[in-house]
């Protein structure tokens, strides 16, 4: 049978182990989680048309679970989540304070609103993986609202307390990105942004629940931002066909947020990875976690990340298992609390010692500043020009290199010398990607704005 797709899931499902990446259901079927078969696959079926139709329960039954005073269920993942929740929560036009570790569907908001920007930059480490933010700024002023991502890729969490009292005060609203965070509960997990407040927070819950990929939420909680207002934006931007699978998974999954047993189940999960961490040190394997813990950064036990040459770790760790993210320097692994931790703690075990000490070491970008608009940059026309004369141009397309995947400038920024050498020599180094630039005639070139 010609069928790519089909032979490349058969021969991913044969090579068999353990799965320490997204989705959290892990390929194994959880309870209730037997509605999945090509007969549910419908959408707008009769029942939709009753008020309330069960998909508005369901979210009532998820909102109530959460703490939420809204909960709306996404089948485009996390992206409609954080795109809904922005353009609903900030009138066009407003000033916003973003950290820059952002998605892509932040910048989708960013064009969609005509947003201005005043940039938070997170460090990040050697290895190209980034810290959270630490200091929030005191003074508000000129700006209209917040939004905020967290955790890192990697479960480090930055604390959000201060600046969503600090917005608060000041009437501001503030929006979350906790795309990788929909797990966290009880006291081994980092708080949730809800439990501290902020206004409207985005999960992408197939990251590391027993839920379908593509499945994310959004809540609502408090009075700053209007219910009617995300109900807009999630008719403009939603598909007008849902897949069953997809909500019935999501059903699936409010059911299990509201067993008694579902908290002990992580906690289980987060005192069993954290004596892996033990393990570890007493191997001397470097992990980013208990480094991070140790620097008083909240932390997610339901991340491993293995400092070391990504790619030899991978391979150890192949015949017991397929990792989440490998760099030149770490590996990323997503735990959940169904799988056994044996496997991998034997694994680890025999892993050489490839950590280099540098990949640790904290760097920072070189700043920019904007000469317009993200919008009134990505409505203008482009051209590629080569790297190494970009300086004084303004970047058309967000240039973002991978890693450690935070964009080091966004459309309308001026490109700096400073910023062009040190991409340059970046790319180089890190072995990574530079996303937004493209070799021609033999020339690393990027898409400017043509004036
Ligand atoms: C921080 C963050 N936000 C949002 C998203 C979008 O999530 P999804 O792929 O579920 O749409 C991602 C995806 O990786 C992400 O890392």
């Amino acid at each position: 049978m010609d069928a790519p797709v089909l032979d490349m899931l058969s021969r991913y499902r044969k090579h068999g182990g353990e799965r320490w990446h997204t989705p959290g259901h892990k390929g194994v079927t959880p309870v209730h989680g037997e509605f999945l078969d090509w007969a549910n696959d419908i959408t707008e079926i009769e029942d939709m048309h009753a008020t309330p139709n069960p998909v508005e329960l369901s979210e009532r039954l998820m909102a109530s679970a959460y703490g939420a005073d809204r909960t709306w269920y996404s089948v485009q993942g996390a992206t409609l989540p954080v795109m809904a929740g922005i353009l609903a929560a900030f009138p066009f036009g407003s000033t916003l304070l973003i950290d820059r570790a952002i998605h892509r569907s932040v910048l989708g908001a960013l064009i969609i609103g005509a947003y201005k920007v005043r940039w938070l930059y997170p460090d990040f480490i050697g290895a190209g993986l980034p810290l959270p933010l630490k200091n929030f700024p005191s003074d508000l002023s000129g700006v209209d609202g917040v939004v905020l991502t967290r955790p890192t890729y990697d479960g480090l969490a930055a604390p959000l307390t201060e600046i969503v009292q600090a917005a608060h005060q000041q009437g501001l609203i503030v929006v979350v990105d906790e795309a990788h965070g929909s797990h966290w509960q009880g006291p081994h997990y980092p708080a949730s942004a809800l439990a501290i407040g902020a206004d409207l927070v985005a999960h992408g819950v197939h990251k590391n629940e027993a839920s379908l990929t593509q499945t994310g939420l959004l809540h609502l909680k408090g009075h700053r931002v209007s219910a009617s207002a995300v109900e807009r934006w999630w008719r403009v931007l939603q598909t007008t066909s849902p897949s069953y699978l997809l909500l019935g998974a999501l059903d699936r999954l409010q059911w299990e947020r509201r067993q008694p047993e579902r908290c002990q189940t992580w906690d289980s999960l987060a005192v069993r990875a954290r004596d892996l961490w033990i393990q570890c040190a007493q191997s001397r394997i470097a992990l980013l976690q208990p480094w991070a813990a140790a620097r008083h950064w909240e932390v997610d036990p339901a991340r491993l990340t293995i400092m070391g040459q990504g790619l030899r770790v991978a391979q150890v760790l192949a015949p017991v298992g397929a990792v989440e993210k490998v760099t030149a320097h770490s590996c990323t692994l997503i735990l959940s609390p169904q799988q056994s931790l044996a496997p991998l703690a034997s694994a680890l075990a025999r892993l050489p010692d490839t950590h280099d000490p540098k990949a640790l070491r904290v760097l920072s970008y070189p700043r920019l500043k904007a000469a317009m608009g993200v919008r009134e940059a990505f409505e203008k026309p482009g051209h590629w020009v080569p790297l190494a004369h970009a300086a004084g141009e303004v970047a058309h397309d967000p240039l973002v290199p991978y890693p450690p995947g935070i964009p080091a400038a966004m459309p309308g920024e001026l490109l700096t010398p400073e910023l062009t050498q040190w991409l340059s020599e970046w790319v180089q180094e890190a072995a990574g990607t530079l996303q937004g630039i493209k070799r021609l005639d033999g020339q690393l070139c990027v898409w400017v704005v043509r004036s």
